[in-house]
């Protein structure tokens, strides 16, 4: 079996965060939601790994550097790139040299689940199915591809339905045998433009030649498409953190509860940290800061002078809040946020586009 990780598309709910970068590399909990990915898929004993990419230099080259040819992982990567966002469908279609004849599992590249894909795909194994989707209860199904069932059995699924007739939803992990590439043949876009794999899943029930089955998620998962399930899964993810000092504490500071602090960081004499928090390397956390649960603070990073409370720094940045308090943020690398004395006093913003701001 091969892995497909669809990891092109705009992210355009996550701008402005995806004008410099793939959504697809936001890190949660300091790591990146592809890393998630290819770690799953590696855990399932899968090593060939194919990673749809598109559409600038800039982002292709990103995640090239990030996922490297996978040996980090013990897996082999191959990068397939899509001219345009034309849909999971195309991704998958434009795939077909690398996949062979071999069955494959396609996992949507801004997709996170705490349970892995290992018992998903040994049940595939020991079955007979064409197709397995992998779904889960939501309550706003018309965000999702929603799927009917009969027990295992997949009986219809609709692609963002205005009124769903069920609320299971398709996550964004799917298994396929190879000859649901038949199915891909001939599909005309949907009123939104792109080639859905949804249809390519209806017309193999229509088929009634082909049989689609289902696997419930059992623990958690999240379609990071938005700041807000960005934020939601850092919160989850930094639950299960262990406490693990690599930097130094000075005397005076107070840490409590699972922090990770990454190599050369410093909390000063004076700071508060309290997890689950995970601060990167090189970072320094000064004697006015206070640092509360759910934070995950990148490398490169100084914080002075200032609450935070779940929040997400990618990294590279510098912050001075003047003692007041910032809650579920998301910053991108590069930032200063400082503090003003000068008259008249007010908030100074140098602001890019699409971004936002509560005051
Ligand atoms: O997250 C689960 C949902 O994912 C499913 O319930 C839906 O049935 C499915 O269509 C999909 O919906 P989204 O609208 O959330 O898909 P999105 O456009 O966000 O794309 C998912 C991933 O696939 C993302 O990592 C970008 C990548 N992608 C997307 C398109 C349109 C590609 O690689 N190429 C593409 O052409």
């Amino acid at each position: 079996m091969k892995g497909l990780i669809l990891a092109g598309g705009l992210g355009k709910r996550l701008r402005p965060l995806t004008h410099t970068g793939p959504k697809q590399l936001i890190p949660i909990a300091n790591k990146p939601v592809l890393h998630y990915i290819v770690e799953d898929i590696a855990e399932a004993g899968i090593v060939d790994i194919g990673v749809v990419v598109g559409y600038t230099a800039e982002r292709i080259n990103s995640i090239k550097e990030s996922l490297g040819d996978g040996s980090k992982w013990g897996v082999r990567i191959t990068y397939i790139e899509q001219d345009a966002p034309r849909g999971l469908a195309h991704a998958v279609w434009i795939s077909k040299g690398f996949i062979g004849n071999d069955d494959f599992v396609v996992y949507l590249g801004d997709n996170i689940l705490k349970e892995g894909i290992v018992r998903f795909v040994e049940e595939f194994e020991k079955g007979r199915a064409d197709v397995s989707l992998l779904i889960s209860k939501h309550q706003h199904p018309e965000k999702f591809g929603i799927v009917e069932i009969n027990g295992d059995e997949v009986i219809g699924v609709e692609e963002k339905p205005v009124n769903p007739k069920s609320d299971y939803v398709i996550t964004g992990v799917y298994i396929f045998q190879n000859s649901v590439f038949g199915y891909i043949d001939g599909l005309k876009p949907s009123g939104r433009g792109e080639l859905e794999l949804t249809h390519v899943v209806q017309k193999v029930i229509e088929s009634k030649k082909h049989s689609v089955v289902c696997h419930k998620v059992s623990g958690w998962w999240d379609d990071a498409g938005t700041a807000d399930d960005v934020l939601r899964a850092n919160h989850v993810i930094l639950s299960d953190t262990a406490r693990n000092i690599m930097g130094r504490i000075e005397t005076g500071a107070v840490v409590t509860g699972n922090v990770e602090l990454g190599k050369n960081s410093t909390i000063k004499s004076g700071a508060v940290v309290r997890g689950p928090v995970i601060i990167g390397e090189n970072c320094v956390i000064g004697e006015g800061a206070y640092i509360g649960p759910y934070t995950s603070i990148g490398d490169n990073t100084i914080i002075e002078n200032g609450e935070i409370d779940s929040c997400i720094i990618m990294g590279d940045s510098k912050i001075n809040l003047g003692g007041k308090k910032m809650v579920d943020s998301l910053m991108g690398r590069r930032v200063t946020v400082s503090c003003r004395h000068s008259i008249p006093k007010g908030y100074k913003f140098i602001v890019g586009e699409d971004s936002e701001i509560s005051v």
